[in-house]
């Protein structure tokens, strides 16, 4: 019996690593992913190695990650419950895509995480698995053991020798998220929702009150959709996102104090930094301005709230979310070009954009005289707009 751990190195999932070696009496493989979460991995394996694993798996996602899901994601210009950018939801089917890949391949029947019973992460990890292997058995730690709180787990990891961090004897201030999209946190000082989030909460964004005081002005550029370049300079997704956080973040751009509602059905308070995401969003509807269509642009528009749904209850492997996905990529095929940007002091504006295939006609929108537009044809239009209008006027009073 073998099964394969979405294995952070931290204090949970090694607690977690021992107890499925105890309770399952199974040989456990590690996978350790790395998406930008601005951490050290070689600490995750060399604690594996001390607790006996002997398949580790430790893999550089970053790229995969930006290119096949951030980048699909922004083509819909995502947003759930009109402001939550989904760092966290939109990681989760790669992780768990990479897991049941490693299953296959040194033969393990079941797969675990560190999720607890209580959140959207365990469904979105095992919407994934299940969808992308029917038959795998899962194991969720959290909804089994009766190690239910700080102190049993900590007491747990002193009797098998597992290494605590320092910080990590007291109480963990609270629950943190991170990849190359955004950080998040959630739990403690912030369960409060009238309380405003202490300062020492935000690591990747400066302060907007202490952002310079001078404007930051870029130009990100576009190719059917997606993001290609910063400043003329061609980047990898990986790195053009990191270009973009790098900017965001010394701008005091992206930071998101959220009470939201997890699919579970409970609602949840969330402090969220999406520095480069944030810019993203901002840029990438710049570029749509003048390249879709109206009836494209408002129909995605509509789409969009049921999309962003969809990954963030976890059904990004789902036959609905590829359909979805199929009309937010063809509306894509015209969206090349380039906008500018000015970052200031937690603001991202659009102050310029420009396109190969722009519809913007300034012969037709111009106050001044024009030749292409007859403004008499206006009249008809409106008349005959208003004439249901005005039967239902003369009908009802
Ligand atoms: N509430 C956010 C979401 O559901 C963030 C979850 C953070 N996850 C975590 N394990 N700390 O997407
Ligand atoms: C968790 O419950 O493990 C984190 C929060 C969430 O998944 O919503």
């Amino acid at each position: 019996k073998k099964v394969v751990l979405a294995y952070s190195g931290g204090l949970d999932t090694s607690v977690i690593l021992r107890w499925l070696q105890d309770a399952y009496n199974c040989e456990v493989v590690t996978f350790t992913a790395d998406l930008g979460q601005g951490e050290e991995l070689e600490p995750a394996r060399k604690k594996a190695e001390m607790m006996g694993v002997k398949e580790i798996f430790i893999d550089d996602l970053r790229e995969e990650f930006v290119r096949d899901f951030v980048f699909p994601m922004f083509r819909a210009n995502a947003l759930y419950e009109g402001l939550y950018l989904l760092g966290t939801s939109i990681a989760r089917p790669l992780i768990s895509k990479r897991q049941i890949e490693i299953a296959e391949q040194v033969g393990a029947d079941a797969v675990a995480h560190g999720a607890t019973g209580k959140g959207n992460d365990q469904v979105r990890f095992e919407l994934s698995y299940y969808a992308l292997k029917p038959d795998i058995k899962v194991i969720a730690p959290w909804r089994e053991w009766d190690l239910n709180s700080r102190t049993k787990l900590i007491d747990y990891a002193e009797k098998n020798q597992i290494p605590i961090a320092k910080d990590k004897r007291g109480e963990a201030p609270f629950s943190v998220d991170a990849n190359l999209l955004h950080i998040s946190a959630e739990g403690k000082v912030l369960e409060d929702p009238w309380q405003e989030a202490p300062d020492y909460v935000y690591s990747r964004t400066v302060d907007p009150e202490k952002a310079p005081d001078q404007p930051t002005y870029i130009e990100v550029e576009f190719e059917k959709g997606d993001a290609v370049a910063v400043d003329g300079v061609k980047m990898s997704p990986a790195e053009l996102l990191t270009k973009l956080n790098e900017l965001g973040g010394k701008n005091g751009i992206g930071r998101l104090d959220l009470v939201e509602n997890r699919y579970v059905g409970m609602k949840s308070r969330g402090i969220y930094e999406t520095p480069g995401g944030t810019i993203l969003l901002a840029a990438h509807r710049g570029i749509e301005q003048i390249t879709l269509d109206r009836g494209q642009a408002h129909l995605k528009d509509e789409l969009m709230p049921r999309y962003a749904e969809l990954i963030y209850n976890g059904y990004w492997f789902s036959p609905e979310r590829e359909m979805i996905q199929a009309a937010i990529d063809a509306s894509q095929k015209y969206v090349s070009g380039t906008v500018r940007l000015k970052l200031y002091k937690g603001n991202v504006d659009v102050v310029g954009r420009k396109s190969p295939h722009s519809l913007y006609s300034a012969a037709h929108v111009t106050f001044e005289e024009d030749t292409v537009y007859d403004q008499r044809d206006a009249q008809g239009f409106i008349k005959l707009n208003a004439l249901r209008l005005r039967l239902a006027k003369n009908a009802r009073g």
